[in-house]
């Protein structure tokens, strides 16, 4: 298709329809389609409706055929419409929510996972989806953490690659495939106090270094769309930052695709008090470069209008509107504008046994064990357990934005154990007030107490956010009650939030499960068995108590470090609380024990071109195999800016046989040393730097390294750090 020549065959006012998205109720009053936003009355007729470029939300087949087929019947340009979803982790086959995911710290799964997704997604009739939401966390306040990968710029950008690799393949018309739109864009989740669609009002270089990345990483995986975020940066609304959408997006990064906003986030920027009606609104976005405004009608009402006051010009609106095209070609639909959809496949590609199983893996490899003293797992055959609290016989493991999925199809826990020949009881139960005087006495007689605890499914995800991250007092009564019993206690944990788990930390097990998607229960069962060695890693830090949000590992120092158990009178510390997290980022235990040492550098002074290996041996010193995540962290010890105590640079999931010895190497180059300054440009700087491998960034071995030859960089050149270098 010459894209060109089509553009040129629009009217003015089908170039805008394009940059219009309205959900698939506009087309076809009484569908069934399930929205995740405000429904307002946008005042549109006929011809407007279908002149627009693309649908928010499908279930099916049938009916984007429905909806395709009376479009290109009523339309006069005949050009397809694209069918966009949320397919966030899941279309039938659910997977692991993201933060579930990214404990995994195998983004191989998650492509594969995201592949998936796209095949069950296009034979569905969907070809864009919303995801991956690469925003990072580090405010458990917020609900949508559970859509995220977590705190770390650098593992957030390994998943962030994966999942548009794993939705995108190498080419988007292939009928297995879909296109991939990164959201927030950007820094949605420093939203202010963890409370949704709040404030976002961070310094530019924590924008560079820490929010920008993951969305950087997607851009470099030739993602085709970027979402922009609800929240401001710097005062101006996400939406219509051109410093975002222009400055950093297209200039810095020579961004191509095509920019969405988020449901109705340019009419919103009239709420945040930037434009005075909808007309500035459209101004605002056109001017700063937004292609797309998804359910509002600022762009269909106004563009034209903005073009005959010759406030904008129409080669704005063009080259909007060619991305726009060009996304609709690269998708194949001006071939064939249903490709890839079918009713009859659908019914075997989705939710097909394959997929099911490929669900389960993910989950098995998502579960973090965050305790187990005296080895209460794996569970014994010869016991007898009751399993208690308020999910102690649910199936509703698929968790936030899992629209398209059922949890009733889901198993659970307790049937599956008993299956497998497991003496369980289990008595779902709000509050241990509720228990009758038979349950009181079978619980007597059980050996060992399962808690099933956390938070449900919709306690998390969009402007879910709570001030509260403890869990509910109700919850704590089960461990006192358990501990009353005299019985030892294992938690499993359902939640999409880190929770300080400080009251339940008397529990002898907690096993972290999330929302583990389709077969969550299949995958626990195998990790409380024992048949899968438990292997995840949190992507995110527990508080120990909420008043330490923001908490985080790769935190700068302070001019006065505290140092943890040593008194320090001035230092910056709390007198209440330690500063450390309960659990840290990047911990997890296994049924196997792993024991670091050596950490070697093949040298010990590096210059600009030099690669140095650093490598620690490992000991699995135990009869059990399993996969260990060994994780390399830097830092920089003197810097013009100053760096965090701890970065990430490096993981690698490693399987280890039972009391099986390795050396593990990781090789460091200038890209792992070098660092953003407020200004977005790369720094290099000569100094020492240390090494540290370990099995969380709590617990590391380190070594120094001297690194001889830096870059300049006019900040720097006009500092006077470089005097004393
Ligand atoms: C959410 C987005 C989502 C969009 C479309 C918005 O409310 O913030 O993440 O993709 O709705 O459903």
């Amino acid at each position: 298709m010459d894209i060109q020549t089509l553009l040129a065959s629009l009217t003015i006012e089908e170039k805008i329809g394009q940059m219009m998205q309205l959900a698939p109720f506009f087309f076809i009053e009484d569908i069934d389609v399930k929205i995740f936003g405000q429904v307002t009355d946008l005042h549109l007729d006929k011809k407007k409706i279908f002149q627009s470029g693309s649908v928010l939300g499908n279930n099916n087949a049938s009916q984007m055929i429905e909806i395709q087929k009376k479009y290109l019947k009523e339309s006069r340009h005949k050009i397809p419409l694209i069918f966009m979803a949320d397919i966030i982790h899941g279309f039938k086959t659910i997977f692991p929510v993201p933060i579930a995911m990214a404990a995994s710290w195998n983004p191989n799964l998650a492509e594969q996972a995201a592949s998936i997704q796209a095949k069950e997604s296009r034979v569905s009739g969907i070809q864009v989806t919303f995801s991956p939401m690469v925003d990072i966390t580090r405010d458990p306040r917020w609900g949508r953490v559970v859509e995220g990968f977590g705190e770390d710029p650098y593992l957030a950008s390994c998943f962030s690659k994966a999942m548009v690799k794993g939705y995108q393949g190498d080419d988007v018309s292939k009928p297995d495939k879909i296109a991939s739109c990164v959201k927030h864009f950007a820094a949605y989740g420093a939203s202010e106090a963890g409370r949704d669609y709040n404030t976002a009002d961070i310094s530019n270089y924590q924008l560079f270094n820490t929010y920008l990345p993951s969305y950087k990483a997607a851009v470099d995986a030739d993602v085709k769309m970027i979402m922009t975020a609800f929240n401001t940066l710097d005062g101006i609304p996400a939406t219509v930052n051109k410093f975002l959408l222009k400055d950093i997006l297209r200039n810095q990064w020579k961004f191509d695709g095509v920019v969405i906003s988020d449901y109705d986030s340019l009419h919103q920027v009239i709420a945040h008090g930037v434009a005075k009606d909808d007309k500035e609104a459209a101004f605002r976005g056109i001017d700063a470069g937004l292609d797309i405004e998804m359910q509002s009608t600022c762009y269909t009402n106004h563009l034209k209008e903005l073009i005959d006051e010759k406030l904008i010009s129409e080669k704005q609106i063009d080259e909007a509107v060619y991305r726009i095209l060009e996304l609709k070609e690269a998708l194949g639909l001006f071939d064939d504008p249903f490709l890839g959809a079918n009713p009859e496949q659908e019914e075997s590609i989705v939710l097909c046994e394959d997929h099911l199983a490929y669900a389960q893996k993910v989950a098995e490899e998502s579960i973090v064990l965050l305790k187990n003293d005296n080895d209460l797992l794996p569970l014994s055959k010869d016991l007898h357990y009751a399993i208690l609290g308020p999910y102690a016989d649910t199936s509703r493991t698929n968790g936030a934005w899992a629209g398209h999925g059922n949890n009733d199809l889901n198993h659970k826990l307790g049937d599956l154990l008993k299956s497998q020949g497991y003496h369980i009881d289990y008595i779902n139960n709000q509050s241990i007030l509720d228990y009758s005087k038979e349950a009181l006495e079978k619980i007597k007689q059980v050996d060992q107490i399962i808690l099933a605890l956390g938070e449900n499914e919709y306690e998390s995800g969009e402007a879910h956010s709570k001030v509260d991250i403890n869990l509910p007092r109700s919850q704590d009564l089960f461990v006192d009650f358990a501990k009353s019993m005299h019985k030892p206690i294992i938690v499993i944990l359902y939640h999409g939030r880190p929770f300080v788990l400080k009251n339940i930390m008397e529990a002898q097990t907690i096993l972290d499960v999330f929302y583990l998607g389709s077969r969550a229960h299949e995958a626990i069962s195998n990790i409380l068995t024992g048949k899968t060695n438990p292997s995840g890693k949190l992507p995110i830090s527990y508080p120990r108590h909420g008043g330490q949000i923001p908490i985080y590992y790769n935190h700068l120092s302070t001019g006065r470090p505290h140092h943890n158990g040593v008194y320090g009178e001035y230092t910056s510390y709390y007198l209440d609380e330690e500063n450390e997290p309960l659990f840290p980022f990047g911990y997890g235990l296994s049924y196997a024990k792993f024991v670091y040492s050596n950490i070697k550098v093949s040298n010990k002074d590096m210059y600009i071109d030099d690669q140095i290996t650093v490598s620690i041996d490992i000991t699995n010193q135990s009869n059990r195999s399993g996969y260990e995540i060994v994780q390399l962290y830097i830092n920089d010890q003197s810097s013009y800016y100053a760096r965090p105590v701890k970065e990430l640079k490096g993981f690698k999931k490693v399987w280890f046989n039972q009391n099986e010895k390795k050396t593990i190497e990781f090789l460091v180059s200038k890209n792992d040393l070098s660092y953003f300054d407020a200004n977005g440009h790369t720094l290099l700087e000569a100094g020492k730097f240390v090494l540290m491998i370990g099995k969380d960034s709590k617990s590391v071995l380190s070594v120094e390294i001297n690194f001889l030859e830096e870059i300049n960089h006019d900040d720097k050149k006009q500092s006077k750090t470089k005097n004393y270098l």
